[in-house]
């Protein structure tokens, strides 16, 4: 792991309606940095913010106020096609639907992206062959995603996450519609990324067991971070207690 931040977000503020009389403020004051190579995780109650964070670090949403750097580019001065060309080449996204092409087969899924990035049709299949191998779907990729499992489904979508070689990973909830083993083997991919390939990983999860795999938890609480813990000094019975105490409605987190 290297000490640069790949992230580097300072007095970080979104609001929704803003001016309007039900203005929303919806994160609050955030400063994070993320080094490369760092595996994360973000944990919270619903509702708490991680979802709009992870939109901003993958600019697929614009902070209201402060600065975001993403591998030092001020992300403020990019006009929308920049930061979908920049978002295309440097970050992978995972998503707990999985977010594929329907009728469309698993290869395809996995090409699109390297289609956007205007690799030929050879090198796109090529690549695309290798990412499928990679997560263990060689047996299956001439299959649309209506007849995939689950499992299955989120194996397609993280090699089509990588398709574009990105440093990032930002993963929302990949194993929410897992059951435990499924899960199990999406995490364990994670874990090869981040190690083998040397991936910066950012995931939400409203998984203590999961989080505490990651080399770093935060933990957002209303719009704000409240905790960043080293997983050397993070104790999961403690995180466990923290989020039922954050969480009182608790059920909503036991989801996975
Ligand atoms: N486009 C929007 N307009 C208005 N409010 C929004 C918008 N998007 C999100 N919110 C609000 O922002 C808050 C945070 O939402 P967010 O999706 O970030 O939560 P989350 O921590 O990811 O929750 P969950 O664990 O349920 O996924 C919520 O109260 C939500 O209603
Ligand atoms: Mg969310």
């Amino acid at each position: 792991m290297n000490n640069i931040p790949v992230i580097h977000m300072s007095s970080v503020t979104k609001k929704y309606y803003i001016g309007e009389p039900n203005e929303l403020q919806i994160l609050f004051d955030i400063a994070l940095d993320i080094n490369e190579g760092e595996f994360v995780s973000i944990v919270g109650a619903s509702g708490s913010g991680k979802s709009t964070l992870m939109n901003i670090i993958g600019l697929l949403d614009r902070p209201t106020d402060g600065s975001y750097m993403l591998n030092g580019t001020d992300t403020k001065v990019l006009d929308d096609i920049q930061l979908s060309r920049i978002r295309n080449k440097e970050i992978g996204f995972v998503f707990q639907n999985f977010n594929l092409i329907p009728k469309i087969t698993a290869l395809k899924n996995v090409e699109l992206p390297l289609l956007y990035a205007g690799v030929s049709q050879k090198k796109r299949t090529e690549r695309a062959m290798e990412l499928i191998e990679l997560v263990g779907m060689g047996d299956r990729y001439t299959h649309d995603p209506s007849q995939l499992s689950g499992g299955q489904k989120q194996r397609v979508a993280i090699a089509r996450a990588m398709a574009n070689n990105p440093s990032i990973i930002l993963a929302d909830e990949p194993t929410g519609a897992l059951d435990t083993k499924t899960g199990r083997m999406v995490m364990d991919l994670f874990h090869r990324l981040h190690k083998e390939e040397g991936k910066t990983i950012v995931l939400i999860t409203h998984s203590p067991e999961l989080a505490s795999e990651t080399d770093r938890m935060i933990t957002i609480s209303d719009g704000r971070i409240i905790a960043d813990a080293d997983r050397t000094s993070y104790n999961a019975d403690e995180a466990v207690a923290e989020q039922e105490v954050s969480a009182p409605e608790g059920k909503e987190a036991e989801g996975e």
